[in-house]
């Protein structure tokens, strides 16, 4: 049975997945209702991005506020406010390397700002309504730690994080999971593996390396370039959240992956031939760039979802092919220079102020 979907609470909107996530939304037709979009915007926050669905929507049916995911009262007072009934959970410090010079943050946000979520909607959402509502905590497959060749991450994969970043997202799995049995909280959690696609900070891989190239600048691998990580198109986890959303069970988790290895060599050099038939070089003319680099400390060797269960049990799949998917994310980055141009010089913060009204 699909679930009534009408006043959507996204947290983290501004950054890559969610503002994907309100595209989809808004992009097709099957969805009503309104988001109301709660975002720090922190570095990784560009409401730049969502500029054309703020021009058409807001105000009716898209709304944005300025919040931390921590300050109680008026996460409280958007809830009442909007009278939310569906919580998409994003918001995070997202990014592993970032976690490694400096966990505190991580903490603060991905731990207590979870729980901080989960208090106000156990506040907000009590009685026979609760039934109604749903707290879709979004999470990762950095989880369950590295696995070896041959084995898959399955929900049922004891957890095992390797970064402060990881650990942060595990107790924030452990809460929700936690609200669900403790309080009956309305609760789905996902675990997804990498994605790619538009409007990603260019801190993470697949950006790194794009505007890398274009700008003829190194290339750097960590390590020996193997470790491997399974990459997905960041619509087709849209798609997946927007099933679970519609059909998912409460109290499950549900593994979200591309079935795309890629060890992260032959992906850097992919995006080297790709970029090269793109700007008419020859074949191998961007790989004099790569630069094997210090690994990562305490790096997972190896990420590989079985997402068996979303397809058979609700029906999703992945619709877009990986190589397909990288051209049209190295296309992207390629076209919207300007965006990244402001992203890279931190301008985008003065664009905001200009060109955006906070409300
Ligand atoms: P991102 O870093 O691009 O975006 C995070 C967003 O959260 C930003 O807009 C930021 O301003 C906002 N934010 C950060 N702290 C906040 C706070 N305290 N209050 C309110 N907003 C805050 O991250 P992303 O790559 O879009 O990831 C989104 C979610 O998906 C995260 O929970 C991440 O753990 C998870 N995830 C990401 C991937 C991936 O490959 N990127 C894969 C699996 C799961
Ligand atoms: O698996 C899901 C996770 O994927 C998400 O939970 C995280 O939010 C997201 O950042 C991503 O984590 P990774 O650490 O896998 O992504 P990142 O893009 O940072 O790195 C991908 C791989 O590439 C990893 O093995 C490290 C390597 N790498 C990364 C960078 C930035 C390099 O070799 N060189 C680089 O410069």
């Amino acid at each position: 049975m699909k679930r009534r979907l009408k006043n959507i609470l996204v947290t983290g909107g501004a950054g890559f997945i969610g503002t994907n996530f309100i595209h989809y939304l808004f992009k097709n037709k099957f969805f009503e209702g309104i988001i109301v979009n709660i975002d720090k915007i922190t570095y990784a926050g560009n409401l730049e991005n969502l500029r054309d669905v703020e021009q058409r929507f807001g105000g009716e049916r898209y709304f944005f506020e300025k919040a931390d995911i921590n300050d109680f009262d008026k996460i409280k007072a958007i809830f009442d406010g909007y009278e939310i009934d569906t919580v998409v959970h994003f918001a995070a410090e997202s990014h592993v390397d970032r976690s490694l010079h400096g966990p505190k943050e991580f903490l603060h946000t991905n731990v207590m700002g979870t729980f901080n979520l989960l208090e106000v909607a156990r506040k907000c959402w009590t009685g026979e309504e609760k039934k109604k509502k749903l707290f879709h905590h979004i999470s990762t497959d950095e989880v369950y730690g590295s696995t070896k060749e041959m084995k898959y991450f399955l929900e049922s994969t004891a957890y095992q994080p390797n970064s402060p970043y990881s650990a942060s997202k595990a107790c924030s799995d452990h809460l929700a999971r936690v609200f669900y049995k403790t309080y009956g909280l309305p609760v789905t959690i996902s675990n997804c593996s990498n994605n790619y696609g538009p409007y990603q900070f260019p801190e993470k891989l697949v950006p790194l390396m794009i505007l890398n190239i274009l700008d003829e600048k190194i290339l750097p691998v960590y390590g020996d370039g193997k470790n491997v990580r399974d990459w997905l198109y960041v619509e087709d986890h849209c798609s997946a959240i927007w099933k679970i959303l519609n059909q998912g069970k409460i109290g499950e988790t549900y593994n979200i992956g591309g079935e795309n290895e890629w060890e992260n060599i032959r992906l850097v050099h992919f995006l080297c031939e790709k970029i090269g038939q793109l700007n008419g070089k020859d074949k191998d003319y961007y790989n004099k760039l790569i630069t094997f680099v210090k690994d990562r400390p305490g790096h997972d060797r190896r990420y590989a979802i079985n997402c068996d269960k979303i397809k058979q049990e609700l029906g999703w799949k992945q619709e877009v092919d990986v190589e397909e998917g990288l051209e049209m994310t190295v296309k992207w980055y390629m076209n919207n220079p300007e965006w990244v141009d402001r992203v890279k010089s931190g301008e985008y913060k003065n664009w905001i102020k200009k060109n955006y009204k906070m409300r």
